[in-house]
Protein backbone atom coordinates (compact mmCIF):
# COMPACT_ATOMS: atom_id res chain seq x y z
CA UNK A 1 0.00 0.00 0.00
CA UNK A 2 1.53 2.89 -0.73
CA UNK A 3 0.08 6.53 -1.53
CA UNK A 4 -1.86 7.89 1.74
CA UNK A 5 -1.24 10.97 2.80
CA UNK A 6 -0.10 9.98 5.80
CA UNK A 7 2.45 7.88 4.47
CA UNK A 8 4.02 11.32 2.74
CA UNK A 9 3.23 13.64 5.60
CA UNK A 10 5.88 15.26 8.43
CA UNK A 11 4.51 15.19 11.51
CA UNK A 12 5.75 17.79 14.37
CA UNK A 13 4.78 17.10 17.86
CA UNK A 14 3.66 20.24 19.94
CA UNK A 15 3.66 20.01 23.65
CA UNK A 16 1.18 22.70 24.48
CA UNK A 17 2.21 23.89 27.68
CA UNK A 18 5.95 24.50 26.40
CA UNK A 19 5.48 25.82 23.25
CA UNK A 20 4.16 29.18 22.98
CA UNK A 21 2.73 31.42 26.23
CA UNK A 22 0.31 34.10 23.57
CA UNK A 23 -1.25 35.60 27.19
CA UNK A 24 1.67 36.24 29.33
CA UNK A 25 0.37 33.80 32.32
CA UNK A 26 3.53 31.56 31.73
CA UNK A 27 1.97 28.57 30.34
CA UNK A 28 1.59 27.81 26.67
CA UNK A 29 -1.37 27.79 25.31
CA UNK A 30 -3.60 27.24 21.85
CA UNK A 31 -3.11 30.70 20.54
CA UNK A 32 0.54 30.54 21.28
CA UNK A 33 0.57 27.32 18.66
CA UNK A 34 -1.52 29.37 15.99
CA UNK A 35 1.38 32.10 16.50
CA UNK A 36 3.99 30.06 15.25
CA UNK A 37 2.17 28.27 12.47
CA UNK A 38 4.60 29.79 9.30
CA UNK A 39 7.58 28.95 11.18
CA UNK A 40 6.58 25.59 11.88
CA UNK A 41 5.40 25.21 7.98
CA UNK A 42 8.77 26.11 6.53
CA UNK A 43 10.22 23.34 8.03
CA UNK A 44 8.44 21.03 5.79
CA UNK A 45 6.20 19.65 8.22
CA UNK A 46 2.37 19.07 6.79
CA UNK A 47 0.94 17.77 9.90
CA UNK A 48 0.99 18.37 13.68
CA UNK A 49 0.05 16.32 16.90
CA UNK A 50 -1.00 18.28 20.08
CA UNK A 51 -0.81 16.74 23.02
CA UNK A 52 -3.92 16.95 25.47
CA UNK A 53 -5.04 20.17 25.73
CA UNK A 54 -8.43 18.94 27.61
CA UNK A 55 -9.83 20.05 31.27
CA UNK A 56 -8.11 18.00 33.84
CA UNK A 57 -6.32 18.62 37.29
CA UNK A 58 -2.95 18.87 35.33
CA UNK A 59 -1.60 15.76 37.83
CA UNK A 60 0.28 14.29 34.29
CA UNK A 61 -0.18 17.53 32.63
CA UNK A 62 -3.51 16.69 31.15
CA UNK A 63 -2.48 12.97 30.34
CA UNK A 64 -5.49 12.99 33.30
CA UNK A 65 -8.70 14.25 31.57
CA UNK A 66 -11.23 15.64 33.64
CA UNK A 67 -13.99 16.41 31.16
CA UNK A 68 -13.08 15.24 27.31
CA UNK A 69 -15.31 17.91 26.07
CA UNK A 70 -13.82 20.72 27.51
CA UNK A 71 -10.31 22.66 26.88
CA UNK A 72 -8.65 23.26 30.29
CA UNK A 73 -8.38 27.15 31.25
CA UNK A 74 -4.55 26.93 30.37
CA UNK A 75 -5.13 26.51 26.97
CA UNK A 76 -7.59 28.42 26.02
CA UNK A 77 -11.31 27.94 24.67
CA UNK A 78 -13.01 25.60 22.01
CA UNK A 79 -13.03 28.44 19.82
CA UNK A 80 -9.18 29.21 19.74
CA UNK A 81 -8.85 25.54 18.69
CA UNK A 82 -11.67 25.39 15.94
CA UNK A 83 -9.66 28.26 14.66
CA UNK A 84 -6.41 26.30 15.00
CA UNK A 85 -8.23 23.79 12.83
CA UNK A 86 -8.95 26.18 10.26
CA UNK A 87 -5.64 28.31 10.11
CA UNK A 88 -3.96 24.61 9.53
CA UNK A 89 -6.34 23.31 6.94
CA UNK A 90 -5.71 26.77 5.10
CA UNK A 91 -2.18 25.82 5.38
CA UNK A 92 -2.75 22.73 3.54
CA UNK A 93 -1.82 21.54 7.06
CA UNK A 94 -3.42 18.49 9.35
CA UNK A 95 -4.07 18.10 13.23
CA UNK A 96 -3.98 14.74 14.96
CA UNK A 97 -4.93 15.33 18.75
CA UNK A 98 -4.19 13.11 21.63
CA UNK A 99 -7.03 10.41 22.75
CA UNK A 100 -6.28 9.00 25.96
CA UNK A 101 -8.51 6.10 26.70
CA UNK A 102 -7.12 3.82 29.04
CA UNK A 103 -8.05 6.27 32.27
CA UNK A 104 -9.75 9.30 33.14
CA UNK A 105 -8.39 11.58 36.36
CA UNK A 106 -9.96 11.38 39.65
CA UNK A 107 -11.71 14.42 39.46
CA UNK A 108 -13.78 13.07 36.27
CA UNK A 109 -17.21 12.87 37.11
CA UNK A 110 -17.43 9.45 36.06
CA UNK A 111 -15.06 8.33 38.80
CA UNK A 112 -16.40 10.71 41.48
CA UNK A 113 -19.38 8.59 40.86
CA UNK A 114 -18.20 5.12 41.07
CA UNK A 115 -16.67 5.97 43.74
CA UNK A 116 -19.85 6.61 45.46
CA UNK A 117 -21.01 3.10 46.33
CA UNK A 118 -20.75 -0.67 44.80
CA UNK A 119 -24.16 -0.36 42.93
CA UNK A 120 -23.29 3.20 41.43
CA UNK A 121 -23.95 3.00 37.77
CA UNK A 122 -20.65 3.96 37.14
CA UNK A 123 -19.12 1.71 39.34
CA UNK A 124 -17.80 -0.72 36.52
CA UNK A 125 -16.76 2.01 34.46
CA UNK A 126 -13.49 1.23 36.48
CA UNK A 127 -11.50 -1.78 38.08
CA UNK A 128 -12.20 -1.93 41.47
CA UNK A 129 -11.15 -5.61 43.43
CA UNK A 130 -11.32 -6.51 47.11
CA UNK A 131 -8.20 -7.02 48.43
CA UNK A 132 -6.29 -9.82 49.67
CA UNK A 133 -6.27 -9.69 53.60
CA UNK A 134 -5.73 -6.46 54.18
CA UNK A 135 -2.99 -6.03 51.33
CA UNK A 136 -3.48 -4.70 47.74
CA UNK A 137 -5.60 -7.44 45.51
CA UNK A 138 -2.27 -7.88 43.57
CA UNK A 139 1.47 -7.03 43.72
CA UNK A 140 2.13 -5.41 40.29
CA UNK A 141 3.96 -2.15 40.15
CA UNK A 142 3.00 1.33 38.38
CA UNK A 143 4.74 2.70 35.52
CA UNK A 144 5.00 5.88 37.90
CA UNK A 145 6.16 3.74 40.78
CA UNK A 146 4.50 2.17 43.84
CA UNK A 147 1.48 -0.11 43.51
CA UNK A 148 -0.61 -0.10 40.45
CA UNK A 149 -4.03 -0.09 43.33
CA UNK A 150 -5.57 2.29 45.45
CA UNK A 151 -7.29 1.42 48.69
CA UNK A 152 -10.65 3.46 48.97
CA UNK A 153 -11.83 3.55 52.53
CA UNK A 154 -15.83 4.26 52.06
CA UNK A 155 -16.13 1.33 50.02
CA UNK A 156 -13.68 -0.93 51.26
CA UNK A 157 -12.10 -1.92 47.85
CA UNK A 158 -8.96 -0.70 45.94
CA UNK A 159 -9.26 0.43 42.30
CA UNK A 160 -6.73 0.18 39.86
CA UNK A 161 -3.98 3.09 38.27
CA UNK A 162 -1.37 2.04 35.92
CA UNK A 163 -0.21 5.66 36.14
CA UNK A 164 -0.21 7.82 38.80
CA UNK A 165 -3.29 7.58 42.10
CA UNK A 166 -5.25 10.51 40.24
CA UNK A 167 -5.54 8.24 36.93
CA UNK A 168 -7.70 5.48 37.75
CA UNK A 169 -7.70 2.93 34.79
CA UNK A 170 -11.31 2.50 32.70
CA UNK A 171 -12.92 -0.89 32.83
CA UNK A 172 -12.78 -1.64 28.62
CA UNK A 173 -15.05 -4.63 29.46
CA UNK A 174 -17.68 -2.16 30.04
CA UNK A 175 -20.10 -1.96 26.84
CA UNK A 176 -21.57 1.43 28.47
CA UNK A 177 -18.22 3.07 28.65
CA UNK A 178 -17.36 1.59 25.33
CA UNK A 179 -20.43 3.59 24.02
CA UNK A 180 -19.55 6.47 25.92
CA UNK A 181 -16.06 6.70 24.82
CA UNK A 182 -16.87 6.25 21.04
CA UNK A 183 -19.45 8.94 20.98
CA UNK A 184 -16.50 11.33 22.29
CA UNK A 185 -14.42 10.35 19.67
CA UNK A 186 -16.97 10.80 16.89
CA UNK A 187 -17.64 14.38 18.94
CA UNK A 188 -14.52 15.36 17.86
CA UNK A 189 -13.87 13.85 14.33
CA UNK A 190 -17.33 15.92 13.71
CA UNK A 191 -15.11 19.16 14.48
CA UNK A 192 -12.90 18.28 11.43
CA UNK A 193 -9.48 17.49 13.16
CA UNK A 194 -7.52 14.65 11.22
CA UNK A 195 -7.47 11.74 13.09
CA UNK A 196 -5.58 10.54 16.66
CA UNK A 197 -2.87 9.79 18.39
CA UNK A 198 -4.35 6.94 20.49
CA UNK A 199 -2.40 7.08 24.21
CA UNK A 200 -0.90 4.11 26.29
CA UNK A 201 -3.71 1.97 23.92
CA UNK A 202 -1.59 -0.90 24.74
CA UNK A 203 -3.06 -1.22 28.20
CA UNK A 204 -6.76 -1.40 27.68
CA UNK A 205 -6.97 -5.19 28.53
CA UNK A 206 -5.89 -6.18 31.85
CA UNK A 207 -5.57 -10.03 33.49
CA UNK A 208 -8.40 -9.84 35.31
CA UNK A 209 -7.27 -12.79 37.67
CA UNK A 210 -5.05 -10.23 38.92
CA UNK A 211 -2.01 -13.10 40.10
CA UNK A 212 1.13 -12.12 42.21
CA UNK A 213 4.34 -12.13 40.26
CA UNK A 214 7.51 -12.50 41.41
CA UNK A 215 9.17 -9.16 43.23
CA UNK A 216 13.00 -8.40 42.02
CA UNK A 217 15.36 -8.88 45.29
CA UNK A 218 15.17 -5.34 46.79
CA UNK A 219 12.17 -3.93 45.81
CA UNK A 220 8.51 -4.06 46.78
CA UNK A 221 6.29 -4.36 43.76
CA UNK A 222 6.47 -6.41 41.03
CA UNK A 223 7.13 -5.03 37.15
CA UNK A 224 5.28 -7.29 35.63
CA UNK A 225 3.95 -5.17 32.81
CA UNK A 226 3.11 -7.95 30.68
CA UNK A 227 -0.04 -8.71 33.00
CA UNK A 228 -1.40 -5.24 31.71
CA UNK A 229 0.09 -4.50 27.87
CA UNK A 230 -0.14 -5.43 24.94
CA UNK A 231 -2.71 -8.71 25.91
CA UNK A 232 -4.51 -10.21 22.74
CA UNK A 233 -7.83 -9.43 23.98
CA UNK A 234 -6.86 -5.28 22.95
CA UNK A 235 -7.41 -5.91 19.05
CA UNK A 236 -10.67 -7.04 19.88
CA UNK A 237 -11.36 -4.17 21.39
CA UNK A 238 -9.34 -1.74 18.65
CA UNK A 239 -11.12 -3.68 16.23
CA UNK A 240 -14.63 -2.21 17.37
CA UNK A 241 -13.05 1.44 17.77
CA UNK A 242 -12.55 1.22 13.80
CA UNK A 243 -15.09 -0.69 13.09
CA UNK A 244 -17.52 1.76 14.68
CA UNK A 245 -15.32 5.06 14.36
CA UNK A 246 -12.58 5.19 12.70
CA UNK A 247 -13.55 3.75 9.32
CA UNK A 248 -16.49 6.29 8.66
CA UNK A 249 -14.00 8.91 8.70
CA UNK A 250 -10.97 9.70 6.36
CA UNK A 251 -8.35 10.11 8.87
CA UNK A 252 -5.35 8.83 10.72
CA UNK A 253 -4.78 6.77 13.49
CA UNK A 254 -1.16 6.43 15.05
CA UNK A 255 -1.54 3.78 18.36
CA UNK A 256 0.77 4.49 21.64
CA UNK A 257 1.95 0.95 22.30
CA UNK A 258 5.22 0.22 24.79
CA UNK A 259 6.42 -3.06 24.78
CA UNK A 260 5.13 -3.85 21.73
CA UNK A 261 7.16 -6.77 19.47
CA UNK A 262 7.44 -7.08 16.01
CA UNK A 263 4.28 -9.33 15.73
CA UNK A 264 2.12 -6.86 18.26
CA UNK A 265 3.07 -4.03 16.12
CA UNK A 266 1.76 -5.95 12.74
CA UNK A 267 -1.36 -7.10 14.94
CA UNK A 268 -1.67 -3.28 15.77
CA UNK A 269 -1.11 -1.45 12.29
CA UNK A 270 -0.92 -4.34 9.71
CA UNK A 271 -2.72 -3.04 7.02
CA UNK A 272 -5.74 -5.16 6.38
CA UNK A 273 -6.01 -5.51 10.22
CA UNK A 274 -8.68 -2.93 10.20
CA UNK A 275 -7.13 -1.48 13.32
CA UNK A 276 -4.22 1.42 13.45
CA UNK A 277 -2.43 2.89 10.25
CA UNK A 278 0.62 3.16 12.54
CA UNK A 279 2.24 2.88 15.68
CA UNK A 280 4.16 4.28 18.25
CA UNK A 281 6.62 1.26 20.13
CA UNK A 282 9.52 2.50 21.94
CA UNK A 283 12.48 -0.62 21.67
CA UNK A 284 15.01 2.30 19.99
CA UNK A 285 14.54 4.51 22.95
CA UNK A 286 15.39 2.51 25.87
CA UNK A 287 18.61 0.56 25.13
CA UNK A 288 20.99 2.20 27.36
CA UNK A 289 18.99 0.89 30.42
CA UNK A 290 20.81 -1.68 32.45
CA UNK A 291 19.19 -4.81 34.05
CA UNK A 292 20.60 -2.94 37.42
CA UNK A 293 16.80 -2.73 38.96
CA UNK A 294 17.86 -3.42 42.60
CA UNK A 295 16.19 -0.53 43.64
CA UNK A 296 14.82 1.81 40.99
CA UNK A 297 12.06 0.64 37.69
CA UNK A 298 14.15 -0.19 34.96
CA UNK A 299 13.76 3.38 33.24
CA UNK A 300 16.04 5.01 35.66
CA UNK A 301 18.97 2.81 35.30
CA UNK A 302 21.96 3.59 32.57
CA UNK A 303 24.37 1.97 30.78
CA UNK A 304 26.57 2.75 27.52
CA UNK A 305 24.67 2.24 24.12
CA UNK A 306 26.18 -0.55 22.06
CA UNK A 307 25.52 0.60 19.00
CA UNK A 308 25.05 -3.19 17.12
CA UNK A 309 21.69 -3.13 19.65
CA UNK A 310 20.18 0.02 17.83
CA UNK A 311 20.98 -0.99 14.18
CA UNK A 312 19.48 -4.37 15.24
CA UNK A 313 16.11 -2.48 16.50
CA UNK A 314 15.67 0.14 13.93
CA UNK A 315 16.35 -2.43 11.18
CA UNK A 316 14.03 -5.04 12.38
CA UNK A 317 11.16 -2.90 12.20
CA UNK A 318 12.19 -1.45 8.61
CA UNK A 319 12.61 -4.90 7.32
CA UNK A 320 9.36 -6.41 8.85
CA UNK A 321 7.33 -4.13 8.50
CA UNK A 322 7.89 -3.78 4.51
CA UNK A 323 4.85 -4.74 2.79
CA UNK A 324 3.10 -5.01 5.60
CA UNK A 325 2.61 -1.95 7.69
CA UNK A 326 3.91 1.16 8.31
CA UNK A 327 6.83 2.46 10.24
CA UNK A 328 6.71 5.64 12.28
CA UNK A 329 9.86 7.71 12.60
CA UNK A 330 10.91 9.07 15.88
CA UNK A 331 13.78 10.08 18.60
CA UNK A 332 11.96 12.20 20.93
CA UNK A 333 8.56 13.29 22.62
CA UNK A 334 7.64 14.37 25.09
CA UNK A 335 8.10 11.05 27.70
CA UNK A 336 11.90 10.86 26.69
CA UNK A 337 15.11 13.02 27.30
CA UNK A 338 16.37 14.94 24.40
CA UNK A 339 17.91 12.84 22.17
CA UNK A 340 20.96 15.27 21.89
CA UNK A 341 21.86 14.65 25.38
CA UNK A 342 20.71 10.99 25.19
CA UNK A 343 22.39 9.45 22.27
CA UNK A 344 24.16 12.62 20.41
CA UNK A 345 26.40 14.59 22.61
CA UNK A 346 25.17 18.27 23.69
CA UNK A 347 29.04 19.79 24.34
CA UNK A 348 29.46 22.49 23.25
CA UNK A 349 31.99 21.27 20.37
CA UNK A 350 29.65 18.08 19.38
CA UNK A 351 26.13 19.48 19.59
CA UNK A 352 25.32 20.50 15.94
CA UNK A 353 27.27 17.57 14.52
CA UNK A 354 25.36 15.08 16.50
CA UNK A 355 22.50 16.16 15.89
CA UNK A 356 22.65 16.41 12.40
CA UNK A 357 24.02 12.51 12.45
CA UNK A 358 21.01 11.90 14.59
CA UNK A 359 18.38 13.43 11.93
CA UNK A 360 20.37 11.84 9.09
CA UNK A 361 20.38 8.34 9.87
CA UNK A 362 16.87 8.56 11.20
CA UNK A 363 14.75 10.60 8.79
CA UNK A 364 16.11 8.65 5.67
CA UNK A 365 14.23 5.30 7.05
CA UNK A 366 10.92 4.26 5.43
CA UNK A 367 7.68 5.48 7.61
CA UNK A 368 6.65 8.73 8.59
CA UNK A 369 8.60 11.34 10.32
CA UNK A 370 7.45 12.58 13.49
CA UNK A 371 9.76 15.39 15.05
CA UNK A 372 9.12 16.73 18.99
CA UNK A 373 9.35 20.81 19.05
CA UNK A 374 12.84 21.83 19.90
CA UNK A 375 14.41 18.84 18.35
CA UNK A 376 14.82 20.96 14.82
CA UNK A 377 16.98 23.66 16.91
CA UNK A 378 19.09 21.50 19.06
CA UNK A 379 17.46 21.21 22.53
CA UNK A 380 19.33 19.65 25.23
CA UNK A 381 18.74 17.87 28.70
CA UNK A 382 18.01 20.39 31.49
CA UNK A 383 20.16 19.46 34.52
CA UNK A 384 18.40 21.50 37.54
CA UNK A 385 20.09 21.04 41.00
CA UNK A 386 16.83 20.90 43.04
CA UNK A 387 14.13 18.18 42.74
CA UNK A 388 11.99 21.00 43.55
CA UNK A 389 12.32 22.58 39.74
CA UNK A 390 10.96 19.32 38.25
CA UNK A 391 7.03 19.08 37.44
CA UNK A 392 6.38 15.30 36.40
CA UNK A 393 4.78 13.37 39.00
CA UNK A 394 6.82 10.57 37.65
CA UNK A 395 10.03 11.79 39.20
CA UNK A 396 7.96 12.92 42.38
CA UNK A 397 7.24 9.04 43.13
CA UNK A 398 10.46 8.10 42.38
CA UNK A 399 11.65 10.56 44.84
CA UNK A 400 8.85 9.16 47.55
CA UNK A 401 9.64 5.50 46.83
CA UNK A 402 13.53 6.03 47.20
CA UNK A 403 14.75 8.97 48.75
CA UNK A 404 11.72 9.07 51.60
CA UNK A 405 12.49 5.70 52.18
CA UNK A 406 16.38 5.93 52.69
CA UNK A 407 16.86 3.61 49.85
CA UNK A 408 19.01 5.91 47.53
CA UNK A 409 20.60 8.93 48.60
CA UNK A 410 19.50 12.70 46.67
CA UNK A 411 22.70 12.82 44.46
CA UNK A 412 22.21 9.17 43.21
CA UNK A 413 18.70 9.95 41.97
CA UNK A 414 18.89 13.64 40.89
CA UNK A 415 21.58 12.51 38.53
CA UNK A 416 19.08 9.44 37.20
CA UNK A 417 16.75 12.34 36.86
CA UNK A 418 18.87 14.14 34.82
CA UNK A 419 19.44 11.58 32.15
CA UNK A 420 15.97 10.41 32.04
CA UNK A 421 13.54 12.28 34.08
CA UNK A 422 10.47 13.58 31.16
CA UNK A 423 10.72 16.99 31.71
CA UNK A 424 13.87 17.16 29.60
CA UNK A 425 12.07 17.27 26.96
CA UNK A 426 8.97 19.78 28.62
CA UNK A 427 11.07 22.75 28.91
CA UNK A 428 9.59 25.92 26.93
CA UNK A 429 10.68 26.26 23.66
CA UNK A 430 14.17 28.30 23.14
CA UNK A 431 12.53 31.18 21.29
CA UNK A 432 14.94 33.63 21.73
CA UNK A 433 17.95 34.93 23.67
CA UNK A 434 15.68 37.08 25.75
CA UNK A 435 13.99 36.57 29.17
CA UNK A 436 12.19 33.12 29.38
CA UNK A 437 13.97 32.74 25.91
CA UNK A 438 10.84 34.73 24.69
CA UNK A 439 8.69 31.73 25.51
CA UNK A 440 6.65 33.88 27.36
CA UNK A 441 6.76 37.25 29.07
CA UNK A 442 6.62 36.00 32.81
CA UNK A 443 8.36 33.03 34.90
CA UNK A 444 7.09 29.88 33.08
CA UNK A 445 5.34 26.88 34.81
CA UNK A 446 8.97 24.84 34.77
CA UNK A 447 11.52 26.60 34.11
CA UNK A 448 13.81 27.87 30.72
CA UNK A 449 16.86 25.51 30.00
CA UNK A 450 20.05 28.62 30.80
CA UNK A 451 21.44 27.04 27.39
CA UNK A 452 19.13 29.50 26.12
CA UNK A 453 20.89 32.26 24.98
CA UNK A 454 22.88 30.01 22.63
CA UNK A 455 20.07 27.64 21.36
CA UNK A 456 17.05 29.39 20.40
CA UNK A 457 14.81 29.66 16.92
CA UNK A 458 16.63 33.20 16.33
CA UNK A 459 19.96 31.89 16.10
CA UNK A 460 18.84 28.91 14.10
CA UNK A 461 16.99 31.51 11.43
CA UNK A 462 19.80 33.79 11.04
CA UNK A 463 22.36 31.25 10.66
CA UNK A 464 22.35 28.65 7.33
CA UNK A 465 24.40 26.23 8.43
CA UNK A 466 22.28 25.77 11.01
CA UNK A 467 20.47 22.57 12.67
CA UNK A 468 17.04 24.10 10.95
CA UNK A 469 17.72 24.46 8.22
CA UNK A 470 20.05 20.61 7.99
CA UNK A 471 15.99 20.08 8.94
CA UNK A 472 14.44 21.30 6.76
CA UNK A 473 16.49 20.32 3.79
CA UNK A 474 16.23 16.72 4.36
CA UNK A 475 12.51 16.93 4.64
CA UNK A 476 12.53 18.67 0.93
CA UNK A 477 14.74 16.33 -0.02
CA UNK A 478 12.15 13.19 1.27
CA UNK A 479 9.25 15.27 -0.28
CA UNK A 480 11.32 15.29 -3.80
CA UNK A 481 12.59 11.26 -3.77
CA UNK A 482 10.13 8.84 -3.41
CA UNK A 483 12.81 6.57 -2.87
CA UNK A 484 13.10 7.86 0.63
CA UNK A 485 9.27 7.08 1.31
CA UNK A 486 8.84 3.94 -0.18
CA UNK A 487 12.29 2.45 -0.86
CA UNK A 488 13.61 -0.80 0.68
CA UNK A 489 15.88 -1.05 3.51
CA UNK A 490 19.31 -2.90 4.15
CA UNK A 491 21.42 -2.51 6.87
CA UNK A 492 25.28 -3.08 6.33
CA UNK A 493 28.09 -3.50 8.44
CA UNK A 494 25.37 -5.04 11.29
CA UNK A 495 28.08 -5.00 13.90
CA UNK A 496 29.95 -2.43 13.42
CA UNK A 497 30.60 -0.98 17.04
CA UNK A 498 30.83 2.87 15.44
CA UNK A 499 29.06 2.84 11.93
CA UNK A 500 25.49 3.20 11.22
CA UNK A 501 25.35 2.37 7.08
CA UNK A 502 21.99 1.70 5.11
CA UNK A 503 20.37 1.59 1.50
CA UNK A 504 17.26 3.08 0.29
CA UNK A 505 16.24 1.24 -2.82
CA UNK A 506 13.48 2.02 -5.46
CA UNK A 507 12.70 0.86 -8.61
CA UNK A 508 16.37 1.89 -10.25
CA UNK A 509 17.18 4.47 -7.97
CA UNK A 510 19.80 3.67 -4.92
CA UNK A 511 21.00 5.85 -2.03
CA UNK A 512 23.59 4.94 0.68
CA UNK A 513 23.53 6.50 4.01
CA UNK A 514 26.77 6.37 6.49
CA UNK A 515 27.33 7.88 9.49
CA UNK A 516 29.60 7.72 12.38
CA UNK A 517 27.67 7.78 15.18
CA UNK A 518 30.29 8.50 17.79
CA UNK A 519 33.14 11.08 18.65
CA UNK A 520 36.52 9.55 17.46
CA UNK A 521 37.99 9.51 14.02
CA UNK A 522 37.12 6.00 11.87
CA UNK A 523 38.36 4.31 8.45
CA UNK A 524 35.88 2.77 7.10
CA UNK A 525 36.04 0.06 4.44
CA UNK A 526 32.62 0.40 2.50
CA UNK A 527 31.81 -2.95 0.54
CA UNK A 528 32.95 -2.63 -3.17
CA UNK A 529 29.39 -3.45 -4.68
CA UNK A 530 28.28 -0.21 -3.55
CA UNK A 531 31.19 1.96 -4.57
CA UNK A 532 30.65 3.67 -7.90
CA UNK A 533 32.46 6.31 -9.79
CA UNK A 534 29.22 8.48 -10.42
CA UNK A 535 28.17 8.43 -6.68
CA UNK A 536 27.55 11.99 -5.36
CA UNK A 537 26.55 13.72 -2.52
CA UNK A 538 22.82 14.36 -1.45
CA UNK A 539 23.43 15.97 2.01
CA UNK A 540 26.37 15.51 4.91
CA UNK A 541 27.03 17.34 7.55
CA UNK A 542 31.07 18.36 6.86
CA UNK A 543 32.33 19.84 3.71
CA UNK A 544 31.70 16.11 1.76
CA UNK A 545 34.07 13.48 0.46
CA UNK A 546 34.16 11.34 -2.76
CA UNK A 547 32.04 7.79 -1.94
CA UNK A 548 35.20 5.45 -2.15
CA UNK A 549 36.18 2.25 -0.52
CA UNK A 550 38.49 4.01 1.89
CA UNK A 551 36.81 6.39 3.45
CA UNK A 552 38.27 8.16 6.90
CA UNK A 553 35.34 9.51 8.55
CA UNK A 554 35.14 12.46 11.48
CA UNK A 555 33.73 12.66 14.51
CA UNK A 556 29.87 12.29 14.10
CA UNK A 557 30.45 12.76 10.38
CA UNK A 558 27.05 11.96 8.38
CA UNK A 559 27.25 11.32 4.20
CA UNK A 560 24.21 10.26 2.09
CA UNK A 561 24.55 9.78 -1.30
CA UNK A 562 23.12 8.64 -4.28
CA UNK A 563 24.07 5.67 -6.57
CA UNK A 564 22.71 5.84 -9.80
C1 LIG B 1 1.48 7.97 27.54
C2 LIG B 1 1.85 9.42 27.47
C3 LIG B 1 2.45 9.84 28.78
C4 LIG B 1 1.41 9.64 29.85
C5 LIG B 1 0.87 8.22 29.84
C6 LIG B 1 -0.42 8.15 30.60
O1 LIG B 1 2.57 7.13 27.65
O2 LIG B 1 2.69 9.66 26.38
O3 LIG B 1 2.90 11.16 28.77
O4 LIG B 1 1.96 9.91 31.11
O5 LIG B 1 0.57 7.74 28.55
O6 LIG B 1 -1.45 8.80 29.90
CA1 LIG C 1 -0.91 31.18 28.35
Amino acid sequence: MIGKWWQEAVFYQIYPRSFKDSNDDGIGDIRGIIEKLDYIKSLGVTALWVCPFYQSPMDDQGYDISDFYKISKDYGSLEDLFQLINELHERKMRLIIDLVLNHTSDEHPWFIESKRSKDNKYRDYYIWQQGNNGKPPSNWESFFGGSVWEYDKKTDEYYMHIFSQKMPDLNWNNKEMRRDMFNMMKWWLDKGIDGFRVDAVSHLNKNWDFPNRPIPKGREYSPCYDEFSNRLGVHERIKEMTEEVFSNYDIVTVGEAGGASIVDTINYCGYHRNEFNMLITFDHCWLDVSDDITYVPEKWTYKKLHLPDLKKSLSKYQVSLYNKAWNTLFWSNHDQPRVLSHYGNDSDAFRLLSAKMLATVLYFMRGTPFIYQGEEIGMTNVYFSNISDYRDVEVFTLYRETVLKNIASKEDILDRVHKRSRDNARTPMQWDDTAYAGFSKVKPWIKVNPNYIDINVKNNLNNMDSLYYYYQKIFKIRQDTKAFIYGKYALYLEDDPNIFMYTRTYKNECYLIIVNFFKHYIHLQVPNQLVNENAFIIISNYEGQRLNTKLYLRPYEAIVYCLN
